[in-house]
């Protein structure tokens, strides 16, 4: 399983183990991850489940949709490395992926 670490704006660090094919909003929410109210439940269209993910993994992200990007404009403070979590499907190639909550998702 890919190992995932959100570390929230106060620098807690949570590891959480996710599943294949699990979006890491779903990896993050099922494991309780404060900060990731993720409203609409996967659904692109609230922007709560934003994280920054740190550069070293952004290159082999899949490239942002439209609607994605369009999402991230209601994101809190979005920077170039904003993602909406509920896009992000886990896979292999995300283990040890490192995503940074912002400090309000409104
Ligand atoms: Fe609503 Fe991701 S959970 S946009």
């Amino acid at each position: 399983m890919p190992t995932l670490t959100f570390i929230e704006h106060n620098g807690a660090e949570h590891l959480v183990a996710g599943e294949i094919g699990q979006s890491v909003m779903q990896a993050a929410t099922f494991a309780s991850v404060p900060g990731i109210p993720a409203d609409c439940g996967g659904a692109c269209s609230c922007a709560t489940c934003h994280a920054y993910v740190d550069e070293q993994w952004l290159a082999s992200l899949p490239a942002l949709e439209d609607m994605e990007n369009d999402m991230l404009e209601y994101a809190f403070e979005r920077r170039e490395n904003s993602r909406l979590t509920c896009q992000l499907v886990i896979d292999e190639s995300m283990d040890g992926m490192v995503l940074r909550l912002p400090e309000s998702q409104f």
